[in-house]
């Protein structure tokens, strides 16, 4: 019998240990749908969290994005400016509205939206008398984007700011939690995120009518009747008591998740210093990144073995890794829409390998994938 060691996960869920009681709660209170007091809760305390004032809980962070979309009059032939280093989820609710996405490129730091791009790309499309409906960037791999810079733009023209926070629960931005000082972020609980109910999304705003919208249209637009009454359609977005309970225990542990996906971080990052051509991805000075995923990237004039064939070598020895998210604009379903810049995210796309982040790793787990790192690339 060979003996090989358990499959590494790129970022496996990691339970508290209170989950299984907060969903026998809800059994017991008979709560299992088709709402109930963990939902509340799960968003008390995602406010406590965060500082946001209001929250609304979802079926996914791609509901909170369609959501958000929806509510700021987003409609067919409207312009939506967004990120191109970022995942599906984020750009295909501005298609369900059947809206134009045009693409603007990552900073080279940050990785999230470059807020001078958009600046240039808004005063062109200002010229040709084009006025998007809203600017939705994505926080990358756990880092918030320039919050303020974004802002600043979106201000001057009087845009409102989305931020896709999907991938940084945890993530700070100059002190508050990401997100804070848009017109609202939307975050995922999805199962591979920093914690999970299993599935799941937030859309989280000051604004409370902006929320008190989406529980509206979340639950089908359901207007206030006896009998089914509505002045307008919705959507089955709604996240269940049960999902819920999953959501209130792992935020309990948000913290230290954080904690430990950052020490892995650190681990790679100090274990591998010494090979040239081997960088990681940076932390902005104006926040705390979770580093959700650890993502390195390697500079093919030095290294000469690619991304790809490093992530065959690991997954031949059980461990999982993964290329970068690929650009939205280079996507054969959205290559035809405006992209801007678009230099950044490729070279990203073509060195990058996220790494196995799990929260629940060991120091030796890390240990044997820089070791086996090593290996493969001969160093
Ligand atoms: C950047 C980004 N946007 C949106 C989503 C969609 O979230 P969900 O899977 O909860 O719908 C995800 C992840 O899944 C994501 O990584």
């Amino acid at each position: 019998m060979t003996n090989t060691p358990p499959r590494l996960f790129l970022s496996p869920p990691h339970m508290s240990g209170n989950e299984l009681r907060y969903i026998e709660e809800a059994f017991a209170s008979n709560y299992v749908a088709p709402t109930g007091p963990m939902i509340a809760k799960f968003e008390a305390d995602f406010c406590a969290y965060t500082g946001f004032s209001h929250a609304v809980a979802l079926t996914s962070g791609t509901a909170a994005i369609h959501l958000a979309l929806r509510l700021l009059g987003v409609t067919s032939g409207d312009v939506v400016i967004a990120s191109s280093l970022t995942f599906i989820g984020s750009i295909a609710p501005i298609l369900y509205q059947h809206a134009t996405p045009i693409f603007i490129d990552a900073h080279p730091e940050s990785w999230c939206m470059d807020a001078d791009l958009l600046e240039e790309t808004l005063t062109d499309l200002t010229r040709k008398n084009i006025r998007p409906k809203a600017v939705l960037p994505t926080d990358l791999y756990g880092q918030s984007c320039d919050i303020e810079a974004l802002k600043k733009v979106c201000d001057r023209f009087d845009l409102p700011l989305i931020i896709d926070a999907a991938e940084s629960v945890g993530a700070r931005y100059q002190g508050v939690h990401t997100g804070r000082g848009a017109t609202a972020a939307a975050f995922s609980f999805n199962g591979n995120k920093i914690i999970t109910s299993s599935g799941g999304g937030m859309l989280a705003s000051d604004d409370e009518a902006l929320i008190e919208q989406a529980r509206f249209l979340s639950q089908q637009a359901r207007d206030p009747a006896p009998h089914y009454e509505h002045s307008t359609y919705g959507y089955n977005y709604r996240m269940s008591n049960i999902v819920a309970a999953i959501g209130c225990a792992q935020l309990e542990v948000i913290e230290d998740r954080v904690a430990a996906r950052r020490a892995i971080f650190a681990h790679y990052s100090r274990e591998l210093a010494d090979i040239e051509g081997i960088s990681f991805a940076p932390e902005m000075a104006y926040g705390r990144h979770t580093h959700w995923l650890s993502v390195m990237l390697l500079d093919p004039a030095i290294i000469k073995k690619s991304p790809e064939a490093l992530r065959q070598f690991l997954e031949a020895h059980n461990i999982e890794s993964r290329p970068v998210w690929k650009p939205m604009h280079l996507q054969p379903a959205l290559k035809h829409y405006q992209m801007i810049g678009g230099k950044v995210s490729e070279d990203i796309f073509a060195r990058g390998l996220c790494l196995p982040s799990g929260s629940a790793m060991t120091k030796a787990d890390v240990t044997r994938v820089c070791t086996l790192i090593r290996e493969c690339l001969s160093v």
